[in-house]
């Protein structure tokens, strides 16, 4: 009885608590927050409340943190310079329109706006509205941002008010005070970049935006997820990033001085560092000196080198390995209008543009003629390179803080002697060298070299084709009979005489009816797949690629020709291809048994495949990756790695379909041109979600996700409503729980062996860990499979979707040969 009231009661509680005192994100004229209340933005993202940071329990402040992740993680504070002494602060609106922060009805802090109501809204934002409509936005926390830049909030200046939206650190953990450091946009000369200041002293440069990213942060270029929007016109000088699907992401600038983007990783619930910087000494600014190079991709040399035409100002301090003093023009060198050209300088981090003008009006060849006009013009470079390279950026006088990279940066030319030029392109081929009679003589070797290449080909050709029974690529001879003659073994790459076929329009045509629905197997990115049958009764999968592939039919031939010569008994047989009428075929062998995926995640049929199948399936698709990264004669990434992607022929050996065909389609032309990015949830690596980059180690982190669902029998999906975990955070947790082999598959029974099983899921988080280059080569995934050796210890998988609105991606199924498709794949643009 009494526990039934008491129960009651305390529902009654939680209601009127549910209903008054969280659940509401607007504090308005008669509506204001105690502390220890907070206001919930309506998707319950993000929390605006009163919070003591760190350790520091004596000072309470007001900040915006977000409401799901359970450690406490602060967006924004309000009052950073005047916290509240205790428990007892309150924030409201006063009767004129003020919003302030009380203390026992002193005011601490006060922003003075004639306001009706304050919001906290699910981008994180805190906006103040003039009327109780809340439609004249008066104020907005993203204007004023602390040390955290949240996805779609703007970063930069507005040049008409003369807002200046930057980050300072906090003073420490404990206190969220204005710190030492500083990260803001800034417009000295024409050009805009990016600084981070320590205490009012330059630290790190990005340098100018390239239309693709800063030229000095190679790591944070757009890929899948993440991209990035740049303006720069009368109004305003920002960029904006944005996180696609629902990634929870921030860009940080801690109290150490370094910025980094941060991911929560649902699955081990944590902050995944993604990217930061400054990140070594060639970041320091001016770490070199004047107009020398900084490079530290050489190791055991000196970082500092002076550019083409340069010498060290001080020998003897360069000697010693200190660059400051930097580099001053050769002696004897004369660069004005005396036969000077350009030393091109590739993927480096273009100077300082204090001293730069810009003009987005003319290309490359225009600005070379332009700095070649004016003496003191020291070097060029474009100002967009995303498109080839528009606009132009000249420099004149010094040129300070270059940096070179591996990969990513841009180029950039310097004005030299024709002379000095010459003499440096003699002791060194990297650099790119004009009107000289060596680039001529290479030039003409290069022709001697490739027509002799040229006369072999051909005569070993014709020699071939002569033996040959089968139709040859080169004479394009439309002969079905000899090949349907033909019998031809799955050996591994073994015979050089690997012929594709050319297959004609017309048979394709009638052996799959025209392309019938009834014969359709899947569509995806690429194009669609059908099922045909030849005369001769052997069944093949034929690809039609969608027609705007961007290759030539003989670029396209010529993939053709590489890809069907890999082969191996774990790899769908290429059979040939089908050039006609602007359509273009790919042609393969057929499989009765559909995709792996009809059979591990399908309660029936999952009981065909025990512990013994699967594992020789789990080797066969490691072995037949290895093949593909390691043995083939060309290295293939698969890029689309998935169960669906994997066939079982009639005795369940594993054969994995669809390889090269981001080759043959000219994968790589796709994302320079129309920036497509073609992979499948779940099955995607952080490195390739996030930055588009792709390697063999993308490749195994999609295969370590399939090994763990052959064990599991689950898909690694990424739309879990209720904050559950995915598969790999799960089998992570539980590995680390010790609980590992509660993951298994209950159709497998207790039909294994658990130290088998164990190790194959040890492999698997090996193979997912969110550093590529902890992750092993295909080569050792083998090897660790067939050996029973010892395996070191898995670090944290790589990052794990926290889906809200999935919905807003635009999804395409994808094709695979040989079966129906049940799995999404994507295709997305990303804004560049
Ligand atoms: C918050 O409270 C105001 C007035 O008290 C009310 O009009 C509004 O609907 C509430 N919002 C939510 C999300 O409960
Ligand atoms: C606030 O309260 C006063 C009286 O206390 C009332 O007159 C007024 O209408 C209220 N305003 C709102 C927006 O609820
Ligand atoms: C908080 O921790 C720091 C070191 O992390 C220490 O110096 C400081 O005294 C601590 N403050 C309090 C109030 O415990
Ligand atoms: C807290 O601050 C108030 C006024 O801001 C002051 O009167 C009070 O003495 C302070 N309390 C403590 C414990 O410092
Ligand atoms: C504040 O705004 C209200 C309504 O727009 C207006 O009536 C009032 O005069 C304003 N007060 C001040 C101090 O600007
Ligand atoms: C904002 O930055 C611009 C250019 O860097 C500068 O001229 C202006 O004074 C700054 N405005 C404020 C309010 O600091
Ligand atoms: C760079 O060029 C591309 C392609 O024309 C364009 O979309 C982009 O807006 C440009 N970026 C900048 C910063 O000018
Ligand atoms: C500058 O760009 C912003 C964002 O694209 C736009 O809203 C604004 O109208 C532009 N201003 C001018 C003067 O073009
Ligand atoms: C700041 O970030 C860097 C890089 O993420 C990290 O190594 C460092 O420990 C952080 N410093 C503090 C005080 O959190
Ligand atoms: C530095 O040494 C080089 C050759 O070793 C010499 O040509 C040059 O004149 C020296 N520079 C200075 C400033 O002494
Ligand atoms: C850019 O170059 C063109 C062609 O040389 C010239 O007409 C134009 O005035 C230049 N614009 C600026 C802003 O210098
Ligand atoms: C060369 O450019 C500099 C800097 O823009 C300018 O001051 C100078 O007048 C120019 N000289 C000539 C000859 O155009």
């Amino acid at each position: 009885m009494c526990k039934t009231k008491l129960f009651i009661l305390l529902v009654v509680f939680i209601l009127f608590y549910v209903q008054f005192c969280t659940s509401n994100d607007t504090i308005s004229l008669n509506k204001s927050l105690k502390d220890g209340d907070l206001l919930v933005s309506s998707g319950k993202l993000f929390a605006l409340g009163f919070f003591s940071p760190g350790n520091n329990s004596n000072n309470r402040y007001v900040g915006i943190w977000y409401y799901n992740i359970p450690e406490l993680t602060v967006v924004w504070v309000a009052n950073r310079e005047n916290p509240v002494n205790d428990t007892y602060g309150v924030l409201s609106i006063d009767p004129t329109g003020n919003l302030v922060i009380l203390n026992r009805n002193t005011k601490i802090f006060s922003w003075k706006f004639n306001i009706s109501s304050a919001q906290l809204l699910d981008s994180g934002n805190f906006v103040f509205f003039h009327d109780t409509k809340k439609e004249v936005v008066v104020w907005q926390s993203f204007d004023y941002p602390t040390n955290t830049i949240l996805p779609d909030m703007k970063f930069g200046n507005d040049k008409k008010t003369g807002l200046n939206r930057s980050l300072t650190s906090w003073k420490s953990v404990n206190d969220p005070g204005s710190g030492e450091y500083v990260y803001k946009i800034e417009i000295n000369g024409l050009v805009p970049q990016v600084f981070l200041y320590k205490n009012s002293n330059r630290i790190w440069r990005t340098g100018p935006w390239t239309g693709l990213g800063w030229s000095g942060v190679p790591g944070m270029r757009p890929g899948f997820i993440f991209s990035s929007k740049y303006v720069d016109n009368e109004s305003e000088v920002s960029v904006t990033f944005t996180m696609k699907d629902s990634v929870i992401s921030r860009l940080v600038l801690n109290e150490s001085g370094m910025m980094s983007i941060l991911n929560w990783q649902e699955g081990v619930n944590k902050w995944v560092q993604f990217w930061s910087a400054p990140e070594d000494s060639c970041d320091d600014y001016v770490h070199c000196g004047k107009f020398s190079t900084c490079n530290l991709y050489h190791l055991g040399e000196f970082e500092c080198k002076c550019l083409v035409g340069y010498e060290p100002r001080e020998n003897r301090s360069w000697y010693l390995r200190d660059g400051s003093q930097g580099c001053l023009r050769l002696k004897d060198e004369n660069v004005c209008r005396n036969d000077e050209v350009f030393a091109k300088l590739s993927n480096v981090k273009v100077p300082d543009t204090y001293n730069a003008r810009l003009n987005m009006s003319i290309g490359l060849q225009e600005c070379e003629k332009l700095c070649l006009r004016n003496c003191s013009c020291s070097a060029y470079a474009s100002a967009n390179v995303s498109i080839g390279g528009i606009g132009c950026i000249t420099w004149y006088g010094d040129l300070i803080d270059t940096r070179e990279f591996t990969d990513g940066g841009q180029d950039l030319y310097i004005r030299v002697s024709a002379s000095t030029l010459a003499q440096f392109s003699k002791n060194n081929s990297g650099y790119n060298m004009k009107r000289t009679i060596a680039i001529m003589t290479i030039f003409i070797a290069a022709i001697l070299i490739a027509l002799s290449f040229a006369c072999c080909l051909v005569i070993r050709k014709r020699k071939r084709d002569k033996e040959d029974q089968f139709t040859s690529l080169n004479t394009l001879t439309k002969n079905l009979a000899s090949y349907e003659n033909s019998s031809r073994g799955n050996e591994m790459d073994g015979s050089e005489q690997v012929d594709v076929l050319i297959f004609d329009l017309s048979t394709i045509i009638s052996s799959t009816d025209d392309f019938s629905d009834a014969n359709k197997l899947g569509e995806g990115g690429f194009g669609s797949v059908y099922k045909g049958q030849l005369s001769n009764g052997q069944e093949i999968a034929v690809k039609r690629l969608s027609k705007n592939s961007g290759q030539g039919v003989e670029e396209f031939k010529n993939e053709v020709t590489l890809i069907a010569r890999v082969q191996h008994r774990n790899l769908v047989r290429l059979l040939g291809c089908c050039v006609q009428r602007g359509e273009k075929m790919l042609i393969y062998e057929y499989l009765s048994n559909k995709g792996l995926d009809s059979f591990i995640f399908d309660k029936t049929k999952g009981s065909l495949l025990d512990w013994r199948k699967r594992f020789e399936i789990i080797v066969g698709i490691a072995r037949g990756l290895s093949y593909l990264h390691h043995d083939s004669r060309v290295r293939i990434i698969h890029r689309d790695l998935k169960a669906s992607n994997v066939l079982l022929d009639a005795s369940m050996h594993p054969k994995i379909s669809d390889f090269g065909t981001a080759r043959i389609f000219g994968g790589d032309q796709i994302e320079a041109n129309t920036n497509r990015v073609v992979g499948t949830y779940g099955y995607m690596s952080p490195e390739y979600a996030m930055e588009g980059h792709f390697s063999v180690k993308s490749d195994v982190f999609s295969f370590g996700v399939l090994l763990l669902e052959i064990i599991t029998g689950r898909k690694n999906t990424t739309h879990n409503q209720d904050h559950s975990l995915n598969l790999v955070g799960n089998v992570w947790n539980s590995w680390n729980d010790d609980k590992a082999i509660d993951v298994v598959d209950p159709l497998l029974g207790d039909l294994y062996e658990s130290s088998e099983v164990l190790r194959c899921i040890q492999i698997g988080l090996l193979c997912v860990q969110s550093y590529a280059n902890e992750r092993p080569m295909m080569s050792q995934v083998v090897f660790m499979l067939c050996n029973d050796t010892k395996l070191s210890n898995p670090g944290q998988p790589g990052f794990v979707y926290k889906s809200r609105n999935s919905s807003s991606l635009p999804y395409s199924s994808s094709a695979s040969i040989g079966n129906s498709v049940n799995d999404i794949s994507i295709t997305a643009q990303h804004a560049r």
